[in-house]
């Protein structure tokens, strides 16, 4: 389902904007970030942390940090969204995303520095995700919190998700979207492109 190149992972990059107009990247993890994206999770508040990972945990456990920086390895993505901050690029977001081809869906979790959160930076990424996900060929995309997550559940809202019953955890409500948009209008450039050329190769990818 997926035809991404990933031997050029750069090409898909885009530049976003928080609500007051600052650009940011947004890009595949790269190895040159294992620092940083440890950085990144250890000074998230720990509430923060909570509310991604549903449960306590200081920083990515090894195997999880080994995870998050394979890209593409089963269909699973890691995205980090940069700025630069006193001259330094600093990720201020990220996301992670699967998509499972079997159910056309494209399944994510995201968060947002606490130093950066209620800028529109989350809303951006969605909208980005969205993109990713309709490029790949899948018709929904999904995401699961906390209950108690009211700033997840307000933003999901906001972007357009329904909600719908956790199928096996009482404590998290999935959040999920219809995609339907065609290869020719998802308005994220690299996105665009990657859905033209994955619709030239194979014509008969319903996006
Ligand atoms: C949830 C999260 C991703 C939101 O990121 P963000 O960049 O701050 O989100 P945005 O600025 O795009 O939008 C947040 C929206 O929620 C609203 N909001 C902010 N704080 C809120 C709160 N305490 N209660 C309800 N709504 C709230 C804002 O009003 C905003 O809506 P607006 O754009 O109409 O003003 C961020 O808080 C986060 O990373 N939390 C920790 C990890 C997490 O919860 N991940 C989700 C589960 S995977």
């Amino acid at each position: 389902m997926s035809t991404l190149r990933l031997e050029d992972l750069k090409q898909y990059s885009d530049t976003l904007r928080t609500r007051d107009g600052t650009a940011l990247d947004v890009r595949f993890v790269e190895p040159r970030d294992t620092d940083e994206l440890q950085h990144y999770f250890r000074s998230l508040s720990t509430r923060s942390r909570y509310n991604r990972f549903f449960g306590a945990i200081s920083e990515l456990p090894n195997g999880l940090l080994h995870d998050f920086l394979q890209i593409g390895e089963r269909e699973r993505f890691t995205v980090v969204a940069t700025m630069m901050v006193d001259g330094f690029e600093t990720i201020v977001a990220e996301a992670r995303y699967a998509l499972h081809a079997e159910t056309a869906t494209l399944e994510f979790g995201l968060s947002v520095h606490d130093r950066w959160q209620d800028r529109g930076i989350a809303t951006a990424l969605m909208k980005n995700l969205e993109c990713r996900a309709a490029a790949l060929g899948a018709e929904h995309i999904f995401g699961d919190t906390l209950r108690s997550n009211e700033t997840m559940i307000s933003l999901a809202r906001k972007s357009g998700f329904a909600f719908v019953t956790h199928p096996d955890d009482w404590k998290l409500v999935r959040f999920d979207k219809g995609i339907s948009v065609a290869a020719k209008d998802i308005p994220c450039a690299s996105w665009r492109l990657a859905a033209l050329s994955r619709q030239a190769e194979s014509p008969s990818a319903s996006v």
